[in-house]
């Protein structure tokens, strides 16, 4: 019993004095916490009780580092302004102090999504598929995709799309949401679309233009094609047909053509004759 009460007070003792050591270990103070939503900031660390010298420091975003942030100071001190901050600057900062071992600590700036369309106007025939995707950068991701069909005129009421129902399905990943239109109807399914990124900070969307063609409308240049091979074929007919009595008039010249035609050609060639004396 004795000496189990001895190995309990001294595993409490080993972690009491484990607490204090880490206590005493390195340790980042950021100011601030985390920027959410602002246009600009003014990021900054300090270090205390580094576990070696400080031979400089430098800071990263989402894991690159900034390369004119690079320092050789022995200050426990860093900051870094963002002046701009958008879709490229958002991130996950950090600041990292070359000590020995090299220690960091993280910022997170954050924005609402900044969504684009991948293509802003999309083609395709009707009874085809459509896909129509969007896209998103910045910091944090959308944690929510919508998508709406907006009605023909700006009055309309705007078209909430669920997924999997009717003609519709909708893949979505951090980075980019795509609607599936199946089966597309020229009355229906053409129009306006817009999709909706959403995180926690705010929403953004974009707008897609589905254009439907008529499966006659790839037709059309091949159609075109046969109505000028017709068009031709008419006027070579035509052309032939006013020359035919010259080549019967050839015939006529052997003597085997009958009476009606022979004057007929005889009358034509004293035209001829007549003017050519001209
Ligand atoms: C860092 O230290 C400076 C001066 O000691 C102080 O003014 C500043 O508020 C501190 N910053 C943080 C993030 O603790
Ligand atoms: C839509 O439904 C399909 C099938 O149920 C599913 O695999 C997919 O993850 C869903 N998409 C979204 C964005 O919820
Ligand atoms: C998608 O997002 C992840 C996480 O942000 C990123 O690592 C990846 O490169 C992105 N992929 C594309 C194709 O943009
Ligand atoms: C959409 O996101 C997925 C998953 O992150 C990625 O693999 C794919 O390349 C992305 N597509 C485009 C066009 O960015
Ligand atoms: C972020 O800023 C925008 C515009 O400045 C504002 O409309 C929005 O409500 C803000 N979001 C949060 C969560 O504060």
């Amino acid at each position: 019993m004795g000496t189990n009460m001895q190995l309990v007070w001294g595993l409490v003792a080993l972690f009491c004095f484990h607490r204090t050591a880490s206590r005493t270990e390195a340790l980042i103070m950021t100011e601030p916490a985390e920027v959410n939503n602002q246009t600009s900031a003014t990021l900054s660390c300090n270090l205390t009780n580094p576990a070696s010298d400080i031979k400089g420091h430098y800071w990263s975003r989402s894991g690159k580092i900034i390369q004119d942030t690079k320092s050789t100071s022995s200050s426990p001190h860093t900051h870094y302004t963002i002046t701009k901050i958008d879709f490229h600057s958002a991130g996950i900062y950090a600041c990292v102090f070359l000590t020995d071992p090299p220690v960091e600590e993280t910022i997170e700036v954050r924005i609402p999504p900044h969504v684009s369309a991948y293509k802003h106007s999309e083609n395709s025939n009707e009874n085809d598929m459509a896909s129509l995707m969007c896209i998103s950068h910045g910091y944090p991701l959308p944690t929510d995709w919508k998508w709406y069909k907006l009605g023909k005129t700006p009055t309309d009421a705007k078209m909430f799309i669920i997924n999997g129902t009717e003609k519709y399905r909708i893949r979505s990943t951090p980075n980019n949401s795509t609607l599936y239109i199946e089966n597309l109807d020229i009355n229906e399914d053409m129009g306006e679309y817009e999709c909706i990124g959403e995180n926690d900070l705010g929403r953004h969307m974009d707008k897609i233009h589905l254009r439907v063609r008529s499966r006659l409308a790839a037709l059309w240049p091949f159609l075109g094609i046969v109505a000028e091979v017709i068009i031709l074929i008419t006027i070579i007919f035509i052309y032939e047909k006013r020359r035919k009595p010259d080549e019967i008039n050839d015939d006529d010249d052997s003597g085997s053509a009958p009476l009606k035609s022979n004057a007929a050609t005889n009358h034509k060639d004293k035209n001829v004759r007549q003017r050519n004396s001209n």
